[in-house]
């Protein structure tokens, strides 16, 4: 299964700057540092909730991406699907992280997460099969997950800039447990309504077992999209700036 994810172009100022005030930095040596960072996180990602400018971070409230495609796969469900004009409604809204760590030996962050609803808002295009059904449409899809627990991590290795560390991003694993999805794909089969109704009630009543099987591309989506707004900012905050001792 390949899976392709476009960003909108932002201008990139490599030069590092100041450290927003919506950041607050945990000391590593502070007894309570796994609760420290659980506080701090949330805060900071609500706070860009309108973007930042001198990091050139967009606002991700909601989150625009640009295009996904995502390739067939083998199995009950197997579909063809590409998004455009990507919103993610719900990213900050009532975010929780709990279980904070960092192990700084190995640059692995683990951390458990909770939005209460996300909506990826999408125009879509879907050709493929769900169990024996055929499925095709073009138009605009609605995909919500409800109460979601994630679990976080998120492999970094370090780079050297200027004479100073900087943290990187390799790869942003995440596991979802949506309590309930909702999907809509509205103009399925190009219109035709009859069908189009069946089949979105037939995916209304299926789509936990639909989303099962979408999940995995939907959590690679969704790392790589993190893992580029995290670079954004550990590209541009030294490391034990971002961490101090
Ligand atoms: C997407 O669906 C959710 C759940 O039904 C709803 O709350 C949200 O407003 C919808 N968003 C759009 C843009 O239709």
């Amino acid at each position: 299964m390949k899976i392709i994810v476009t960003f909108l172009a932002i201008f990139a100022l490599s030069a590092a700057v100041e450290l927003p005030p919506s950041l607050k930095t945990c000391r590593r040596k502070d007894p309570q540092y796994q609760q420290c960072l659980s506080a701090a996180v949330p805060l900071f990602i609500k706070s860009l909730s309108a973007g930042l400018r001198n990091f050139r971070i967009l606002p991700i409230e909601p989150l625009a991406v640009d295009s996904i495609k995502i390739g067939e796969s083998t199995g009950p469900v197997s579909v063809k699907q590409s998004y455009r004009n990507i919103k993610l409604y719900g990213l900050t809204r009532g975010l929780e992280v709990n279980n904070y760590r960092i192990d700084f030996n190995k640059l692995i962050l683990t951390s458990d997460s909770y939005n209460p609803q996300v909506d990826f808002v999408a125009d879509y295009e879907l050709d493929g099969q769900v169990l024996v059904l055929p499925i095709h449409g073009k138009g605009h899809s609605n995909i919500t997950m409800i109460g979601l627990h994630a679990k976080n991590t998120i492999y970094c290795d370090t780079h050297v800039k200027d004479g100073e560390t900087y943290l990187r991003i390799k790869k942003y694993d995440i596991k979802f447990h949506p309590e309930r999805v909702l999907m809509h794909f509205g103009n399925l089969f190009d219109g035709d309504n009859a069908l189009a109704e069946q089949m979105n009630t037939f995916i209304a009543q299926n789509s936990d077992l639909l989303f099962k099987e979408l999940q995995a591309s939907y959590e690679e989506t969704f790392g790589l999209v993190f893992a580029k707004l995290g670079n954004e900012v550990f590209s541009r905050i030294p490391m034990n700036k971002l961490f101090p001792q």
